[in-house]
């Protein structure tokens, strides 16, 4: 079995990429909490990077989920270039479980948080081709259920960007934010936001300055936002900007293998806290 976490799809199309040849079913992590997974003989856990660490939804759902103690357990985790303290950390929650993390490594895919950054994750001339062989050897690794932990060691710099003001500060930077001049109410970010953290709802307390948008029911992001910014790139008319600047509808991406519907019937996600305690 394996359980992923993913916002625009990167880590979806690589839990699948694997599940395939592996014969393994593939859940989200919001599912794998009422799921019975006492059988497996084989687990893993695919997520993204954000922040030098793993996702904020990551670290509240894994101590939710009942992991087997004797299946063979692996973590693989995407990033745009580093995975710094991501690795580390689930290891960490998984052994707080009595689980060990018998393998894991990293695969780089399109930085979904570029634009953020003003910059383009370059979708169309990302060369996917690049880093299929460290799939391959992924793969094979898994296949052979061997042991190896890649990029596992704990990391400074990353456990200090998670860490109090300074976390708040920099998660600050990448929360994403309705533009309600822009937002028709469509739906689409309320469907694919993997917390259910977005409402539609009628604007007229949230700005009285808008007058002439009283009327129209717009979306609104709540507080268990996890930064995955797929609201950001689903969006079809560059509603929710992130880093404080209009999203360019060039710069928005998803996996090209990934669609709108994959991201939306993985829906059965409990409406939750990102707060593990
Ligand atoms: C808020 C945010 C922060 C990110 N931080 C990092 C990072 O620290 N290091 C990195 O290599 N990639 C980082 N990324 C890039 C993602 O790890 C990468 O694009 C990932 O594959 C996204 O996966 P998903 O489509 O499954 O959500 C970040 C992305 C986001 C949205």
């Amino acid at each position: 079995m394996i359980l992923y976490f993913s916002g625009t799809g990167n880590s979806l199309a690589i839990a699948r990429k694997i599940a395939e040849p592996l014969g393994e079913q593939v859940i989200s992590l919001h599912e794998a909490v009422a799921a019975d997974l006492s059988g497996e003989k084989r687990i893993g856990v695919v997520f993204p990077t954000y922040w030098l660490d793993a996702p904020l939804a990551v670290k509240a759902l894994i101590p939710r989920i009942v992991f087997p103690k004797d299946a063979y357990t692996f973590v693989v985790i995407t990033c745009g270039a580093q995975t710094n303290n991501a690795i580390w950390t689930v290891r960490r929650l998984l052994k707080r479980q009595g689980v060990r993390v018998d393998y894991c490594h990293k695969i780089r895919v399109p930085d979904t948080s570029a634009l953020a950054f003003g910059r383009n994750p370059n979708a169309q001339t990302w060369k996917f081709d690049k880093f299929a062989p460290r799939l391959e050897t992924i793969i094979a690794d898994l296949s052979a259920e061997k042991h190896r932990l890649h990029f596992a060691g704990f990391d400074p710099l990353g456990w200090l960007l998670n860490a109090g003001s300074l976390a708040k500060k920099s998660y600050r930077l990448t929360t994403p934010v309705v533009n309600t001049d822009k937002c028709i109410g469509c739906n689409i970010c309320v469907r694919v936001c993997p917390q259910g953290n977005i409402s539609l709802t009628d604007n007229t307390d949230r700005s009285a300055d808008r007058v002439q948008n009283t009327d129209k029911p717009v979306a609104h992001i709540g507080d268990n936002c996890t930064l995955c910014l797929g609201c950001v790139h689903f969006c079809p008319h560059q509603a929710v900007e992130v880093g404080n600047r209009p999203t360019q509808k060039g710069y928005q991406y998803h996996h090209p293998q990934v669609k709108l519907k994959d991201m939306i019937i993985r829906k059965q996600y409990q409406k939750m806290d990102n707060n593990p305690h």
